[in-house]
């Protein structure tokens, strides 16, 4: 890896991404929203920004090009298919053979065996309801959008992220393949360790094509079913 494009950079998820690839020395080209630009003024002089909607397959031809790997943040903001534009637009651009690594929830499954509690169901598809009611939040499209990447042949990997909250880093997050498996119970990761995990990704061919469900490593579920030492933050580890 040497250079990198961040998609969504001036969300949380994107500046914590950010941080980490330039902590690696990776040269980084961020893309957000023109309004959203002074967001990264704490990165000026270190980093690239493309301003322009993320959807907007102009932007990320430009964006993309002579990177080896490239972070998406896929949300389902809005209306208008911004999640599947997104990814379409990363898929189609995308130097042939660079890894590709997008974040999304617990919500999306690869091959339907996940298993959800109830109130989980009725959580994503109420907000999915009310969402596209209030025009403000289009869930079936985030889902459209990780059809499209599982079936593609380029070097994908989904990062299914668990509930968030803020904090230190606490290491790389521990994953599984399936939601319901017992060491992913604690539902938690911290926000900065989702991004760890993606920006490590990004060199871990054993994530090519998979859709890891991750959880932060010192949550309870974690530490008693992970299989790894707690010193170790270099490799995630599936517990499946
Ligand atoms: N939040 C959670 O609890 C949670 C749980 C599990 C997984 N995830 C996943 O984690 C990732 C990051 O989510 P996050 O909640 O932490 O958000 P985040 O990092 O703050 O990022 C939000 C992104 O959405 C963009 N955005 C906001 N409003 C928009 C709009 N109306 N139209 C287009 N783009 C808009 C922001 O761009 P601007 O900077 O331009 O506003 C920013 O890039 C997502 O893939 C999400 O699915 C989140």
């Amino acid at each position: 890896m040497r250079r990198i494009c961040v998609i969504g950079a001036s969300g949380k998820l994107g500046q914590y991404m950010v941080r980490h690839a330039l902590d690696r020395g990776y040269e980084v080209v961020g893309v957000c929203r023109e309004a959203s630009v002074p967001k990264l003024a704490a990165f000026e002089g270190r980093i690239t920004v493309v301003p322009g909607d993320t959807d907007d397959p102009e932007v990320i031809r430009r964006a993309v090009a002579g990177c080896d790997g490239v972070l998406t943040v896929l949300v389902p903001w809005g209306v208008q298919q911004y999640a599947s534009g997104t990814a379409q637009a990363v898929l189609d651009h995308a130097p042939p053979g660079a890894r590709l690594v997008f974040s999304c929830g617990w919500h999306i499954t690869r091959d339907g065996r996940d298993r959800y509690t109830w109130w989980f169901r009725a959580a994503v598809r109420i907000a999915a309801v009310l969402g596209r009611l209030v025009r403000a939040v289009e869930i079936d499209d985030q889902v459209e959008a990780c059809r499209r990447v599982f079936a593609s042949d380029t070097r994908w990997t989904v990062v299914r992220g668990s509930s968030l909250e803020e904090g230190e880093s606490q290491g790389l997050p521990v994953w599984s393949q399936h939601v319901g498996d017992p060491v992913l119970a604690s539902n938690r990761t911290r926000r900065v360790d989702f991004a760890l995990f993606m920006v490590a990704a990004l060199t871990d061919d054993t994530l090519v094509r998979e859709a890891p469900a991750i959880v932060g490593r010192l949550t309870p579920s974690a530490l008693a079913h992970a299989s790894v030492p707690h010193e170790s933050v270099d490799r995630p580890k599936s517990a499946g």
